[in-house]
């Protein structure tokens, strides 16, 4: 081990060599960017300009991969309306970003459009009772899968599910650790329990098909509430799912939702989980504004309020989250992802800031809407 690192180090040219190969004992770590509606801009027209190249018009992943990114994240819709984040549409970026050297890290909604803790739809053409709906989920994902294996892809990461504090495809897998507001009953994790299972059954039967085994994430928002991981994660191995069934813990952590999401909450959480399970985590979505003057909404306090709303805050808090997850216990903190930073028309990413991705939008030119990088895009190079 140690002959073989000495030899590496004396090749010329070693920072071509990923810093995590240089060391087996060192697990890899994930620094990805979301880019599912690249695609979908780029056709618009956006384009992306390096401004530390004299605006030169490039890639928006070879900006973000000059800026330390090591992975994509991808959602994935069943039968959305205009194919837009639809098996195909993802075959196709999916493969883009692997040729160009990229983990992909492929994010199931189960349902034809946005799923997320306030709406997990059932897609249209599928059946709500129960035991159906259990086995074309566990179709879906292993056809889903197979698909990608045949077009070459192997996929690093696969979550089941999107943000699913409150379970998937209601209402049939609907579940909440307190008080369900409507029938004011805890509701029952069974059904959700069931339709996970049947979900990770059809990793399982895509394995025994030839696919590449991915690491199965479970995703829940407000990754720095430890009462809802502990509470929802129990309530799980309670109705059977056994720990074994899933490899990460991934989890959103955003500063604008509400101001319990401080840095603290989110160490003590992350590392209570990492001694219970003893299991791999990730924070899979984050971002930070770089612009919020209150000209559409209120502003809404950031849960680390002396890191500043502006570009060098988006750098700040990511460096900080980082730091959080790469001190966790055992070595079990294993990435971190920033959400969709080059959503040119969709800046606030669905906060009540005006924008929060890494380039400057400039809308003057009808045919290309134009991103120039902030210096946040090299967010992911300031650590070791
Ligand atoms: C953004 O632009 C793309 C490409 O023109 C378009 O398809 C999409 O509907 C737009 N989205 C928003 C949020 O305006
Ligand atoms: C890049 O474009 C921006 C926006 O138009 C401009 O402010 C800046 O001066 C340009 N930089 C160079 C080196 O041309
Ligand atoms: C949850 O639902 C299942 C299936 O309907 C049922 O067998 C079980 O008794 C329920 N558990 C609780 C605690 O209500
Ligand atoms: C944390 O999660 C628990 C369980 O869902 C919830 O009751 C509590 O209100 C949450 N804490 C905050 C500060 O939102
Ligand atoms: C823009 O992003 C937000 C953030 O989640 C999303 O809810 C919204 O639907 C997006 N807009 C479009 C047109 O996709």
């Amino acid at each position: 081990m140690l002959f073989k690192n000495i030899w590496f180090l004396a090749v010329p040219f070693v920072s071509a060599i990923p810093a995590h190969s240089l060391s087996r004992d060192v697990p890899f770590f994930y620094k990805g960017h979301d880019l599912s509606s690249l695609k979908m801009l780029e056709e618009g027209g956006c384009i992306y300009k390096d401004t530390t190249r004299n605006n030169e018009t490039r890639l928006a992943e070879a900006i973000l991969g000059d800026g330390g990114m090591n992975t994509v994240r991808l959602r994935i819709w069943v039968n959305p309306v205009g194919g837009t984040y639809g098996l195909q549409y993802n075959l196709d970026l999916a493969k883009r970003f692997q040729d160009e050297g990229y983990k992909i890290y492929l994010d199931f909604h189960f349902a034809d459009s946005w799923a997320d803790p306030t709406k997990q739809p059932i897609p249209a053409g599928w059946p709500s009772s129960l035991d159906p709906l259990a086995s074309t989920l566990r179709a879906y994902v292993k056809d889903t899968l197979v698909s990608f294996q045949e077009a070459g892809i192997i996929l690093d990461l696969v979550a089941l599910g999107n943000e699913i504090r409150h379970g998937m495809l209601w209402p049939t897998g609907y579940a909440d650790v307190d008080v369900e507001p409507w029938t004011k009953t805890v509701a029952n994790f069974s059904n959700l329990a069931t339709l996970w299972k049947a979900a990770r059954a059809g990793v399982d039967d895509a394995v025994f098909a030839g696919v590449t085994k991915p690491q199965v994430l479970i995703h829940i928002d407000d990754g720095w509430n430890l009462t809802l991981q502990q509470r929802w994660f129990g309530a799980m191995v309670d109705n059977g799912l056994p720990t074994t069934a899933w490899d990460v813990f991934a989890f959103s952590f955003y500063p604008f939702y509400g101001t319990a999401a401080t840095f603290s909450n989110l160490r003590t959480t992350l590392n209570t989980l990492a001694e219970e399970y003893r299991k791999p985590l990730q924070v899979v979505e984050t971002d930070y504004p770089a612009i919020c003057n209150g000209q559409y909404n209120p502003i809404p306090p950031s849960s680390e309020p002396e890191i500043p709303y502006d570009v060098a805050g988006q750098t700040i808090w990511i460096d900080d989250v980082i730091s959080i997850v790469q001190q966790v216990p055992f070595g079990l903190g294993r990435g971190v992802m920033y959400w969709e930073p080059a959503w040119l028309n969709n800046t606030s990413l669905g906060s009540d800031c005006n924008d929060a991705i890494l380039f400057s939008a400039d809308y003057a030119n009808a045919e290309h809407t134009i991103g120039y990088s902030r210096t946040s895009v090299n967010m992911f190079n300031t650590q070791s």
